[in-house]
């Protein structure tokens, strides 16, 4: 891959949509705008290198696919995507094989690693000659509510004002866009989950071809990967736990334990190329659209890991964005902008329902003792051998269809 250049165009000092972001959602949604004809520049605090530095899931929904290859970034994801047609389930270390093509009428998911994904868009952004200023510090949005917001930024110690007709806050759950909005105007929620994960990363084959979402009275685990040649593993562990305490030895060793035995006995452990802790929780920020802001992505709302949704969810929300841009810059249709928020949220709360059920499905909560242990097991053995059960999975597994504008 080529080195990712750090753009150091003349700092523009307007555009027609400021992008605050170069993550998943700002690269994507600058890339469609650029396509579209749409003038859009991206904010990014940090340098390239440091947002391709970022490990994250990489399960896409066949809608992110659709998207990824319409921004015309898609080449070498439709090359190197695995494409799953099973998602696989333990309890107990009892293994069940779902088939989510099967019961989702026909649709899978495309294992293909969101670092992936950011590199392909930023070198498409890069060769289309769109402009991303890294680096920029002290980001601010000015005027939100007025016909004319600009955004002022700090870049090689100098001040610049961007002014545009539309901001578009892809600046993840830490950025400054959903902190511009009054907060007698922001609707939220949140659950905080008492444990998080540890994730390894290998360079050693997977352990199974499909990923496997394990259930364990030790607590949960997943078998993931990158690559036939690329695993990615992760282990429950309490809220409190530092990654200090953990050597490859004994995620290794808790992993086995937390498997299904034929899985523990094939196991092929390796150097950690990385280790680290997440964090679980829900958050739903439901003022998407305030003035010409919007937010899109984690800015407005943060899922756990267990669904595999948050790049896909912020897929969506540049879908409604990139479609709600087109139609007001092509067809002059401002009406639509409430628009925007009705359909963004009607699939976030959906995405976030299911992510949380996945959550405490499979999750080992000490507070609820035994007893919910065993209605854990039976609310599992009910969907994973039920067609209803087995469909509602795979049905959001694969992710909901997108809604259009009208
Ligand atoms: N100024 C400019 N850029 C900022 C600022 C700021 N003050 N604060 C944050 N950013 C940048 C971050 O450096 C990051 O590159 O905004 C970007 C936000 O990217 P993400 O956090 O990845 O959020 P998003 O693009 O919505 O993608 C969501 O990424 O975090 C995962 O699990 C999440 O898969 C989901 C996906
Ligand atoms: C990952 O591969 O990192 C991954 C896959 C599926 C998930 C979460 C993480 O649900």
């Amino acid at each position: 891959m080529t080195e990712i250049e750090e753009t150091n165009h003349k700092a523009p000092t307007k555009t027609q949509v400021a992008i605050i972001g170069a993550g998943p959602s700002g690269l994507l949604l600058g890339q469609l705008l650029t396509k579209a004809g749409i003038d859009n520049v991206i904010l990014e605090r940090q340098t390239g290198e440091y947002v391709l530095g970022r490990i994250r899931a990489g399960v896409l929904e066949q809608g992110t696919v659709n998207l990824i290859r319409e921004a015309g970034a898609g080449a070498r994801m439709d090359k190197e995507g695995l494409i799953h047609t099973h998602t696989d389930f333990s309890f107990q270390g009892e293994h069940y094989q779902l088939d989510i093509e099967k019961y989702s009428g026909g649709k899978h998911v495309v294992v293909y690693g969101q670092t992936e994904v950011t590199r392909d868009l930023m070198e498409e952004r890069e060769k289309a000659g769109a402009i991303t200023i890294y680096e920029a510090d002290s980001v601010k949005l000015h005027d939100i509510e007025s016909d004319q917001p600009y955004v002022t930024y700090q870049h090689n110690d100098e001040l610049h004002r961007l002014d545009c007709d539309y901001i578009a806050g892809c600046d993840g759950f830490h950025g400054p866009s959903r902190k511009a909005i009054p907060s007698n105007k922001i609707e939220e929620y949140e659950k905080v989950y008492p444990f998080g994960w540890l994730g390894l990363m290998s360079d050693t084959p997977p352990v199974n071809d499909e990923l496997v979402y394990c259930a364990h009275e030790r607590g949960f685990a997943l078998c993931s990967m990158r690559s036939p040649t690329r695993s990615r593993y992760y282990i429950q562990v309490p809220d409190t736990d530092k990654i200090e305490n953990w050597t490859e030895e004994r995620f290794w060793k808790e992993l086995k334990r937390r498997i299904p035995p034929e899985m523990a006995e094939r196991l092929v452990t390796g150097p950690a190329l990385e280790m680290s802790i997440a964090p679980l929780r829900s958050y739903v920020c439901e003022t998407m659209q305030y003035g010409k802001l919007f937010l899109l992505g984690d800015s407005a709302h943060i899922v756990p890991p267990t669904g595999a949704k948050g790049l896909n969810l912020a897929a969506s929300d540049v879908d409604t964005a990139y479609r709600l841009f087109v139609k007001i810059y092509k067809e002059g249709r401002t009406d639509l902008i409430p628009r925007y928020q009705e359909i963004c949220l009607a699939r976030v709360w959906k995405a976030v329902r299911f992510s949380w059920w996945m959550t405490m499905l499979l999750h080992r909560f000490e507070s609820g003792g035994r007893f919910d242990f065993r209605v854990q097991q039976a609310e599992f053995d009910y969907f994973i051998h039920s067609d209803a059960g087995k469909t509602t999975i795979a049905e959001n597994y694969v992710g909901l269809p997108f809604e259009a504008l009208e």
